[in-house]
């Protein structure tokens, strides 16, 4: 089965071409982050615009690298929630566009669950087998941070999620208040190398390390809005020379990766889960994949970390899991709408064996 995924939630406009959930065939993304930098975040109508300018050439390249026309694919498959309405309206009234002339399903993609699934993009037969389950997933992005489980039966539900920003918005949030540009993410992993990550404690919120112990109900929650005062009132009026700057950055880096790592593998075990996820545009941290890796393999379980090419927005990871919905016979009518919020209730997830 051959499905053309549509990503547009954010700043990204991205298509690709994917066969039997797992032969990525053509991938393209244009970025827009030069266009929103000067504003040091997305802002949604630019975002919107740029995206209703790059959805033709962007879908029409994806096509002409896999060499395929409309009329060769089995499905169009287009990210339809949670991400920014006005950016997600083009993917979605594009993808209903071309569904329509060429006569093809349509399926809705939830941009979060294309996360988890772009982890496994190189790796789907691990889906297939009893032996993974029950998966214990990482979700970290710009938008999200949250732990998800997911059962045999296909069953996923969300134990744990921030309270407050987001571990990629904790990243940003830095970098603006450093004046180190947008995202923050990449260039907050490239200065940190060369910084002491022990040279200043930030606080690690809801692990019960600093500050107030966490509630038993924040067990799996996080909360990132007090290590970016933290950061914040730690440069107030001062001037840091590289040196000292790097070294702010790697312990503010290292108390983010800490939590993470922290609060993933508590799941693990109590949920006896013998895979651990690692996805989403902060999985690209080259610390949070280091030090994930280190504990999940000293726990005795296996670590799925996405390509960094799948960690970030891209359209492969939609038109992946779009294959398993199809084949499960759900398809999406033309009244999809869109939805800026992710919804509790993830369903049953159809990629699992017992599903
Ligand atoms: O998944 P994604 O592309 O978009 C959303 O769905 O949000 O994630 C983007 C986020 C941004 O916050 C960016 O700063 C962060 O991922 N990010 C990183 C790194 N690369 C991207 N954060 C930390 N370290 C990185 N190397
Ligand atoms: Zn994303």
């Amino acid at each position: 089965m051959i499905v053309l995924g549509i990503e547009t939630s954010c700043d990204e406009t991205a298509a690709a071409v994917v066969a039997d959930g797992e032969d990525v065939r053509a991938s393209v993304i244009s970025s827009q982050v030069a266009l929103h930098a000067g504003y040091g975040g997305v802002v949604p109508e630019l975002a919107a615009r740029e995206h209703l300018k790059n959805i033709v050439p962007v879908v029409t390249a994806t096509l002409e690298q896999a060499d395929l026309t409309p009329a060769q694919l089995d499905a169009i498959a287009v990210t339809a929630c949670p991400g920014l309405v006005p950016a997600l309206c083009v993917g979605v009234s594009y993808a209903k566009g071309l569904a329509a002339a060429s006569k093809k399903p349509l399926v809705g993609i939830n941009h979060f669950l294309a996360h988890i699934y772009g982890a496994f993009l190189e790796e789907p037969s691990l889906l297939e087998s009893p032996e993974t389950y029950p998966v214990l997933a990482l979700v970290v992005s710009g938008g999200h941070t949250a732990i998800v489980l997911i059962r045999q039966t296909g069953r996923a539900d969300i134990i744990g999620s921030t309270l407050d920003d987001a571990a990629g918005e904790a990243f940003d949030k830095a970098a603006k208040i450093l004046s180190l540009g947008y995202p923050g993410g990449p260039v907050i992993d490239r200065i940190a190398r060369d910084g002491n990550p022990e040279s200043v404690d930030f606080p690690r919120s809801l692990t019960g390390r600093t500050g107030k112990p966490a509630k038993p109900e924040n067990r799996f929650n996080f909360s990132f809005s007090g290590v970016k005062t933290s950061l914040l009132y730690r440069v107030k009026d001062c001037e840091l020379n590289d040196s000292e700057l790097a070294d702010v950055i790697a312990s503010y880096q290292a108390a983010i990766v800490d939590v993470l790592v922290t609060k993933t593998i508590d799941a693990a075990g109590e949920f006896a889960a013998p895979t651990v996820v690692l996805c989403g545009g902060v999985a690209c941290n080259s610390r949070l994949r280091a030090k994930m890796g280190e504990t999940v393999a000293a726990s005795g379980r296996r670590l799925v970390v996405a390509a960094p090419k799948y960690c970030t927005d891209n359209a492969a990871m939609v038109a992946g899991l779009a294959h398993h919905y199809v084949r499960r016979g759900d398809q999406s009518g033309f009244d999809l709408a869109v939805r800026a919020r992710l919804a509790p209730d993830l369903g049953i997830l159809p990629f699992a064996p017992g599903a």
